[in-house]
């Protein structure tokens, strides 16, 4: 970087009293196989995030949120849970994760886990007695088939990954029986809530993992576990649904926030719904912190539509008062400056198709802006590995995907490996310093190195060097609401604290810009004067300054 940056007041150090961190923090998600190869062996590690401890504290952030790092035959990246109370091997051991969590904390860094209570691996003890015969298969569906022989899945439900949502068994006695429910992968059997046993073991591994330090839980697939118990066919439009969003649901998760009250730690759900008031029930003071905003996350580059996006996820929160979550992207979707640089700037899994055309520059330049649009909005923010260097989505040749979307979909959806490519770390070492021997578990494309970290760590036009300001800037924005601000056809103007304010040009020409007292960030050259260029966003500053960042520029 050109210019030093100044030290966040708030952040490093001993913040333990600070209860409200998760109201306005910055998240990074880690996604552990793809993040920096400590060992060696071609697959992300523990050893490898603790080396990098020091990078995600100079980017700023509050908090890690790592995918599953837990024992796991990887059918699903770790989403397939083998035993919760152990590392992986591939990523290390337990008391690694131990030491990684303290010394991320002492860095002022916070751990959240990820918990995937819908279901399990097929290689999970339970599993594995249940195909034994024991009475472990209460603790899943089994049912026997529809049928003269049992030959037909027990309801018409569809697996999240495409095809049956079942899979018959062979029973000990080598018989063809009853059939188990999985509402992804075959190797990730559905767990049955209803069942005490599913409650009380996910209670124990919380305080398992709160007793280690870890400071929150990302909830996959929140809105999934509970399912209708007649487990009747499904029929969109009548009634509730048998599987997305039961009432039952909520029980559990105020059990579990009376564990998580216990210790501080918070919770955020991956709930994907398009009801606004359905959502919000999961955020009621007793049940989870935070959830995901997918509806901001899918939202195409235009000025309507986001702000429609932001002022719906501020209505939809207020009432419960919880905080809401700014995310652009994570290991399941296409990245950031793909998405944009595409004629379609929405996000849709059924949408996924090889060789869509991406204008690279475009798709930068925007997320550049919305990097600076997310940072200051009121709420939470949540950043994917490798999003602030901009890596662009890849396009995995068919025969290294190990993501099971694509297999499942006959082969015509890229699945989502392309997110999930070894981040590069320094541009002259082999594997662009991922720090694997051999080629590491999914091949980096040509030009990985470009956007390595050491490239961009001293150049002060790099997307990295923005997040880095932007991080440090961001507390100036305050913790109040934002208030729109009057602004030509296709431009976002809100102001929040101490008269900042954030301008986004989506419109197709130059905006003058308002008066100001100084510019605090920019996210691209303003090449046109003082007008703001478009797909541009630019922090001002509208009062006497309290304080100048070094990159500030007086107008
Ligand atoms: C959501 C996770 O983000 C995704 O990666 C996973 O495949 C499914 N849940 C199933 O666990």
């Amino acid at each position: 970087m050109g210019q030093p940056i100044p030290a966040r007041s708030d952040h490093h150090g001993d913040d333990h009293r600070d209860d409200d961190w998760w109201r306005s923090a910055v998240i990074h998600q880690v996604y552990v196989r793809s993040f920096a190869d400590g060992d060696g062996d071609g697959t992300g590690d523990l050893a490898g995030v603790r080396e990098k401890l020091p990078y995600l504290a100079e980017l700023g952030v509050d908090a890690l949120w790592f995918s599953p790092w837990y024992l796991s035959p990887m059918k699903d990246g770790g989403y397939d849970v083998a035993d919760y109370r152990t590392v992986d091997p591939a990523f290390g051991t337990l008391a690694e994760a131990e030491k990684l969590i303290a010394e991320a904390r002492r860095l002022g860094i916070r751990t959240i886990i990820d918990i995937v209570p819908n279901h399990v691996s097929d290689q999970h003890a339970w599993f594995r007695a249940a195909l034994a015969g024991g009475p472990e298969r209460d603790l899943f569906h089994f049912r026997p088939g529809r049928g003269e022989h049992g030959e037909l899945p027990p309801n018409n439900w569809t697996s999240e990954f495409g095809g049956p949502a079942w899979t018959r068994v062979t029973e000990p006695d080598g018989i063809p029986g009853d059939w188990y429910l999985h509402l992804f992968a075959p190797e990730q059997p559905d767990l049955d809530w209803a069942h005490p046993a599913v409650r009380q073991e996910h209670e124990d591994i919380l305080r398992f993992w709160f007793e280690r330090g870890v400071a929150g839980v990302r909830v996959d697939s929140a809105a999934l576990p509970a399912k209708d118990p007649l487990l009747p066919d499904l029929v969109e439009g009548r009634g509730p649904h048998p599987y997305v969003d039961r009432d039952e649901l909520h029980d559990v998760y105020r059990a579990w926030r009376a564990v998580a009250d216990e210790y501080g730690a918070v919770f955020v759900g991956e709930v994907w719904l398009p009801d606004a008031e359905r959502f919000a029930r999961y955020l009621r003071p007793d049940e989870l912190h935070t959830a995901f905003n997918f509806s901001f996350m899918t939202c195409p580059w235009d000025a309507a539509r986001l702000r429609t996006s932001i002022d719906e996820t501020l209505a939809e929160h207020a009432p419960v008062g919880a905080p809401a979550t700014w995310v652009l992207c994570n290991h399941d979707v296409t990245r950031t400056v793909t998405r944009y640089g595409r004629a379609d700037t929405g996000f849709d899994f059924a949408a996924k198709a090889f060789g869509t055309p991406t204008d690279l520059a475009l798709g930068t330049r925007r997320a550049r802006a919305a990097a600076l649009l997310s940072l200051a909005l009121p709420g939470t923010v949540y950043l994917y590995q490798g999003e602030e260097l901009g890596l662009p989505e890849v396009e995995v040749a068919r025969e290294h995907i190990q993501d099971p979307m694509h297999a499942r979909s006959g082969g015509t959806d890229p699945g989502r490996d392309g997110c999930r490519v070894p981040l590069p770390w320094a541009a002259k070492e082999p594997y662009a310093g991922f720090g694997s021997r051999n080629t590491p578990w999914l091949p980096q494309p040509d030009g990985w190195a470009m956007y390595a970290v050491d490239r961009q760590q001293d150049d002060p036009g790099s997307l990295l060097t923005l997040y880095r300001r932007a991080i440090r800037l961001r507390p100036a924005f305050g913790t109040g609401p934002l208030t729109w601000l009057p602004a030509p056809e296709g431009v976002l103007a809100f102001e929040r604290a101490d008269g900042l304010r954030c301008l986004v040009n989506l419109a197709d020409t130059p905006v003058d810009l308002p008066g100001h007292t100084g510019i605090l960030l920019a996210s691209g050259p303003f090449d046109t004067g003082n007008r703001l260029p478009k797909d541009t966003a630019v922090w001002l500053r509208t009062r006497p300054a309290r304080f100048s960042a070094p990159e500030e520029s007086p107008s």
